[in-house]
């Protein structure tokens, strides 16, 4: 545990939503012509604050929620000790406390940061695939499509953050189940009658039986995930035959579009550094950084109850940087989650790294200078997919 005393000297803690983006989304023109790359206009900038107030920010505190919050129509209150064993506070920030898998806080700022990566992942355009305002490139409506039987389908969303692709994805598809799962009682107002929210830990086991889903979607696990090969066997497990299993998750380290690691490191090395050191953070917390491009896609493939595997790469610009509409949309809304990395993963890298607070903050701070200089930097993406046998 850190001696470090909450919020100091963090360049966004105790900040508020518009104060964190006001700050960071200067705006910025880039002095490279290519046609890929403009950079960020103020246009940009002032379309990004008007659509960030229209984001609905209703995923409540969960301190605040827990006082009010509706489990299987039974309102109950969370007394301090339940909430205790659900949450910790290490450096000004709140992380749950269910397992010690998971490592990335709990709290109102990293709720705003999933958000907006949910908006910038929904807004990309893939190399082959439009992506753009979709929550999907895998065939999930095939999965959930009416077979006639009159059995309402089913579909699973795991480690569901704020809930807000759940939501989405159940309005959009309004016949269907959802169940949203997460180590965090999350839930936000506004939520269909079709989603359900449970509190469970899936790296132990999904509480369901076998055969249930139609559907089992899971999104950015990589900083709770330590061992894939069972987490993924579970969802099969879970998942009826005819199915669909999809897993979306990052690779590290982030770096150049369409570039080495030497070019990262030669163009952007501040980027590069704390790219680098958040990568080993993670590997020696247990975490397996190609799990995304690699771990993933073999294990579906080493599985004989899954076929019709598929990968597809759909990386993210960390900012405006480029010209293409929906890369450029993904970059406005990428920009936030990518200025929060530093902050999100300190506490991991501290920890992981044995590393002094302001070590890790000076790494953060050469990061977001080269986000802020408008760089063609990309977080790498793999959507992976396959299908259950037996239909
Ligand atoms: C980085 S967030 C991603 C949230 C959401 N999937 C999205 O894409 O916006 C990871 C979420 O997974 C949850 N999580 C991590 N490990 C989990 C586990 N073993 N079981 C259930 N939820 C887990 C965390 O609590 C967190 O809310």
């Amino acid at each position: 545990m850190h001696t470090v005393p909450p919020g100091s000297n963090s360049p966004t803690a105790g900040s508020t939503i518009s104060e964190i983006m006001l700050r960071h989304d200067t705006g910025h023109k880039d002095d490279n012509t290519d046609t890929f790359n403009d950079g960020a206009t103020e246009t940009d900038n002032r379309s990004l604050m008007t659509f960030c107030k229209s984001i609905p920010f209703t995923c409540r505190d969960v301190r605040t929620m827990a006082h009010h919050m509706d489990s299987d129509s039974a309102t109950f209150s969370m007394t301090s000790s339940m909430e205790n064993a659900i949450f910790r506070e290490d450096a000004g920030r709140r992380f749950q406390a269910t397992n010690d898998d998971y490592s990335l806080p709990a709290d109102e700022l990293e709720f705003a940061r999933l958000d907006y990566q949910h908006f910038g992942l929904k807004a990309r355009a893939s190399p082959t695939q439009l992506y753009h305002d979709k929550n999907y490139l895998a065939p999930i409506p095939e999965a959930l499509k009416d077979d006639g039987t009159g059995q309402r389908k089913r579909g699973l969303d795991i480690g569901a953050g704020t809930g807000i692709w759940a939501i989405e994805m159940a309005q959009e598809f309004p016949s269907v189940d959802w169940t949203a799962l997460d180590l965090i009682p999350v839930q936000r107002d506004g939520t269909p009658d079709n989603l359900h929210f449970m509190q469970e830990d899936a790296s132990i086991g999904i509480g369901f039986p076998d055969d249930y889903f139609d559907c089992v979607h899971a999104r950015a696990l990589i900083a709770g995930m330590r061992n894939w090969p069972k987490f993924i066997e579970e969802v099969i497990r879970v998942t009826r035959p005819g199915g669909l299993v999809v897993f979306i998750e990052p690779n590290l380290p982030m770096g150049l579009y369409k570039s080495t690691a030497e070019e990262t490191r030669a163009v952007t090395p501040g980027a590069y550094a704390f790219a680098d050191v958040m990568a080993r953070a993670f590997t020696r917390r247990g975490y397996d950084i190609n799990a995304a491009s690699k771990t993933i896609l073999s294990v579906l493939k080493a599985n004989d109850l899954v076929d019709r595997v598929e990968q597809v790469e759909a990386s993210f610009p960390c900012s405006p940087w480029a010209v293409e509409p929906n890369w450029k949309k993904s970059g406005i809304m990428m920009k936030f989650n990518a200025i929060s990395v530093p902050e999100t993963t300190k506490v991991l890298i501290m920890d992981a790294m044995e590393m002094p607070q302001y070590q890790v903050e000076a790494l953060g701070k050469a990061y977001v200078e080269d986000i802020e200089a408008g760089h063609r930097l990309v977080y790498p993406i793999y959507h992976n997919w396959a299908w259950k046998k037996g239909l």
